[in-house]
This record gives structure tokens, sequence and C-alpha cells, in this order.
């Protein structure tokens, strides 16, 4: 049942199948929106399921690969004859490939593109059309601190957010013409499959011939135990969602949490060769 009135949405969300994706499915649901929550396996919609009745809510659950055109044409094809029109679009779905350029495949870093560039784009095109004759929408991209900033041993997905950043930017001058409104949400860490069972790692990052293998193995532990030590909740995605959805005139890049705040404003203000410097220093130092 719905906990408070609100103007119920049509939203359709992507990669609902774990971490935010579910979240804010089941958070949307509860609070009485039309939540079309897809994700690309409905053998996984269970932990989904168990969310939304545990919350009280109701989802229509339907099947979408952000990287499958014909996928994601059959499930327009559902939402046109079920719905109409969507009100809201979440791409949320996406994952995170680790490891040093000459570690990665090319193959690797198409695919990382794949999924959190193109993917969004796919989706993005379809939904467009539901809004635009209306006059009205959101578009609300999840991107990351990885998306203005960069690491080592990240670069494809770093390159993947930083496309999904300039895209959305670009799109939103765009999509104003026409009453859409474009968002970004900046996540810093939290523990989400995304570093665990989702997690992937480059073709060679486990390879002992490989001259990044000590240094890779060195930010694998370091990143594991950051992760291990961060207990940042995950419903602060879903809770920013909400309210990016109930606000009218709300910002276009919205930095969740302190640790994605921080680094926003040393990238911003700091000179890159400081800046720079500091990241070098504080992920390699120890490392023989
Ligand atoms: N957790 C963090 O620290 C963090 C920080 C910044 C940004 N983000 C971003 O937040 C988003 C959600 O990540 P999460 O942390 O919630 O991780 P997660 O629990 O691993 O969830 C990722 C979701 O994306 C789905 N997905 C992956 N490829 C897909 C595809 N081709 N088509 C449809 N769905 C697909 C996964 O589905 P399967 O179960 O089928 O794989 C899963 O449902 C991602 O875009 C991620 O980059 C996360």
């Amino acid at each position: 049942m719905p906990t408070q009135n609100i103007q119920p949405k049509i939203i359709l969300i992507t990669g609902c199948s774990s971490g935010f994706g579910l979240l804010t499915a089941a958070r949307l649901a509860a609070k009485g929106h039309k939540v079309i929550a897809t994700m690309r396996d409905l053998n996984k919609q269970g932990p989904l399921l168990s969310e939304v009745i545990h919350r009280k809510g109701r989802v229509d659950i339907i099947a979408l690969d952000v990287t499958n055109k014909k996928s994601i044409d059959k499930a327009f094809e559902t939402i046109a004859t079920k719905y109409g029109y969507i009100e809201v679009l979440v791409n949320n779905a996406g994952y995170g490939i680790g490891g040093f350029f000459e570690d990665l495949t090319e193959e690797e870093i198409r695919s990382q593109m794949e999924t959190n560039f193109f993917g969004v784009q796919n989706v993005t095109r379809h939904a467009i059309r539901f809004m635009r004759p209306r006059g009205q929408g959101k578009i609300i991209n999840i991107s990351s601190v990885a998306g203005f900033s960069t690491s080592p041993a990240f670069s494809a997905y770093n390159a993947s957010k930083w496309a999904l950043e300039a895209f959305s930017e670009s799109l939103r001058y765009e999509l104003k013409l026409f009453g859409i409104d474009v968002h970004l949400i900046e996540p810093g860490t939290y523990n989400t499959k995304v570093f665990h069972e989702n997690a992937r790692y480059a073709k060679d990052f486990d390879n002992p011939q490989s001259p990044y293998y000590p240094y890779s193995q060195h930010l694998k532990r370091k990143v594991m135990n950051y992760i291990n030590d961060c207990h940042k909740d995950p419903e602060e995605i879903p809770a920013l969602i909400e309210k990016l959805i109930s606000a009218k005139n709300s910002a276009f890049r919205n930095i969740p949490d302190i640790e994605s705040l921080v680094m926003y404003r040393l990238r911003k203000y700091l000179p890159f060769r400081l800046y720079s410097w500091i990241i070098q220093s504080a992920l390699f130092k120890g490392i023989k």
C-alpha cells in the first residue's frame, strides 16, 4: 500500500535484479508509483519480489537487456500496449571492469561501453519517443564519482561514465526544448554486488606474467579493504531518485555522498599536477 499521497508516475528502471535498481524499484512502488522494473534475466526476479512484498508495493517486471536491441524493442512494445507512455526513465544498469589498459582486451573495453554508454542511449532513444509528444518527462542517469574523476586500473569504466556524463550534458540542452529534464547521479562507493558477484576483471588481471601484476593485485586488495569498510546505506540513491522525480527544478548534477563530493571538489579546484600526485601516491604507496 502507498505510504503517502503522491502523484503516481509511470517509471521505467533498468537493472533491477540487484543493488540500486532493485532498491529504487521497491521504494518507488511502495510510494504508489507505477514501476516498470526491468532486468535482463527474469530468473533473477526473486530478491526484487521479496523486497517489494516486504515494503507492500507492486511492480511490473519486464525483461530488458540494455545491449540487446530486440529485447529493448520487445520491452517497449509491451509498455506501449500496457501503459501507452512512460514519464520517468532511470538508466541504472551497469557494471565496472577492473584492469590496467594493457591487461584489457579490446572486446572487454567495447563491452564496457556497450552496457554503460550505448546501453543508456539504446533505452533513452525509445523513452524519448514516449516523452516528447507529451512535452514532459525525466531521464535520470546513474553515473559515478568515476564519471568526473579517474583512477588507474579503471580506465574502461572511467571512459564509459565520462562518456555518459558528456552525453547527458548535451542531451539536457536538446530535451529542454521539449520539456524533458535530464539528471545525473554521481555516487561514490556503495557496497553492492557491483564489487562482488557482478565484478569483472581484465583478461590478464591475474596473469603473473603481466608487467602490471603486482600493481593490480595491490589495487585489488586496497579496493576490497575499502569496500568492506564501507557502510554507507545504498538506500541513499533511491531516496535521491525519489526526490528528483517529485521536485520541479532540481540540479542537473547530483552528488549523494561525502566521498564523491570530496573527490569532486579536489578534481575541480586542485591543479591537476597536485591532484594526480595525490592519487598516484595514495594508491601505490607501499608497493615494491
Ligand atoms: N555501487 C557503487 O559503488 C556504485 C557507485 C557509482 C555508480 N554505480 C552505478 O550504479 C549502477 C548500479 O550498480 P549497483 O551498484 O547497484 O550494482 P549491481 O548490484 O551489480 O547492479 C547492477 C545491475 O545492472 C544490471 N545489468 C548489467 N548489465 C546489464 C545489461 N546488459 N542489461 C540490463 N541490466 C544489466 C545487473 O543485472 P544482472 O544481475 O543481470 O547482471 C544488475 O541488475 C551502475 O550503473 C553502476 O555503475 C555504482
